[in-house]
């Protein structure tokens, strides 16, 4: 568990701007208003921070983000748009538009932000305060909606302190935001599709598109932290190779997933080790846990051997998403 931090409130000022950009660079955590609702940022390409992010947020499991840029430039580093994709941000950006894409081969978005799927959300929104940030940042800004987890998302400074004081560096108060309900969510991974309705109204992005958004698959209500994307559309990342959970000892062929100082008896005779923290250290194994895993899943091991993770803090949500991607299928 992280120390309590002292959470500062800073009015939306040229040097608040600053001090976000710098706290951000230190792998720090800040709240800033976009047009929809407050959000709470972290370097997205830095998966430490994003372990802390998830950390700050109380998230049960690690639930993928959205990437905030500054213009549709920026968002053709992270995701490749179709044609449709291409109407949509040329229709609705900057605004309260998040798309779904595929992601780029050479995405530097941390992994564990998109939950090690191949698919990233990506905003680019209008909010002056967002803009000035992510422009002096210059590189993408991760950020779920500024609440804990299962709350109504911030529309103000207060709502985001009354629920994250002790647990983030800096807001940026910049008034209450506009919108006051989250992005739309398109997905355009084929045809396009809703996701979560929001900010943007489906008439008008159906309008652009001249033709109905698909549904989504029958019975999932889109909620907030509990979506139906990871778990229902673009499925949970699951490596090719079996997972074995638990594991105290490696068998022959196999690779191990270590945890901690001390690794498991047969590890020198491991096809391939990685290890999620020598240190013991939950959210170092939480920034670790996607790469390691595509790592060792290309390792052509007969299976990945998992060590035991502790299920405090971060560890619940690393324990959620190693069950997940040993299930069968
Ligand atoms: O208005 C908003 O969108 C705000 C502001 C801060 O930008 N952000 C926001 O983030 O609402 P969050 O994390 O509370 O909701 C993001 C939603 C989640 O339901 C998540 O599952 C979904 O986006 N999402 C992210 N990446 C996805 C992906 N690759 N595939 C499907 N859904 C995804
Ligand atoms: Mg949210």
């Amino acid at each position: 568990m992280t120390a309590p931090l002292v959470t500062r409130v800073s009015r939306a000022d040229a040097a608040a701007v600053g001090d976000a950009v710098h706290c951000l660079k230190a792998g720090g955590l800040v709240a800033f208003p976009t047009e929809t609702v407050y959000g709470l940022g972290a370097d997205a390409t830095d998966g430490r921070a994003i372990a802390r992010l998830y950390e700050a947020k109380g998230r049960p499991a690690f639930n993928p983000l959205i990437a905030h840029v500054a213009d549709l430039a920026a968002a053709r580093a992270l995701a490749r748009f179709e044609a449709e994709a291409e109407k949509l941000a040329a229709a609705f950006w900057p605004g309260p538009l998040t798309l779904v894409l595929p992601k780029t081969a050479g995405c530097p978005v941390a992994e564990l932000a998109t939950a090690g799927l191949d698919s990233i959300a990506v905003r680019v929104p209008h909010h002056p305060v967002a803009q000035k940030i992510l422009a002096a940042f210059g590189r993408p800004i991760v950020a779920p909606s500024a609440n804990r987890s299962g709350h109504v998302s911030p529309t103000t400074a207060a709502h985001v302190l009354a629920d994250l004081r002790g647990r983030i560096d800096l807001i940026v108060d910049g008034g209450s935001t506009p919108v006051g309900v989250e992005s739309t969510i398109i997905a355009c991974l084929g045809e396009p599709m809703l996701l979560r309705p929001g900010g943007l109204p489906r008439e008008d992005i159906e309008h652009v598109l001249g033709r109905p958004l698909a549904e989504p698959p029958a019975g999932i209500a889109p909620e907030d932290d509990a979506p139906l994307a990871p778990g229902m559309l673009a499925s949970h990342y699951a490596p090719r190779t079996p997972l074995r959970l638990d594991a105290r000892r490696v068998d022959s062929g196999e690779a191990l997933l270590a945890f901690g100082p001390t690794l498991a008896e047969g590890a020198a005779s491991a096809a391939q080790v990685l290890n999620l923290s020598e240190r013991g250290d939950l959210i170092e194994a939480a920034a670790n846990l996607f790469s390691h895993l595509r790592a060792l899943d290309a390792a052509g091991a007969k299976s990945i051997a998992v060590m035991p993770i502790p299920h405090d803090g971060l560890g619940e949500a690393v324990n959620d998403r190693l069950a997940r991607a040993a299930a069968p299928r």
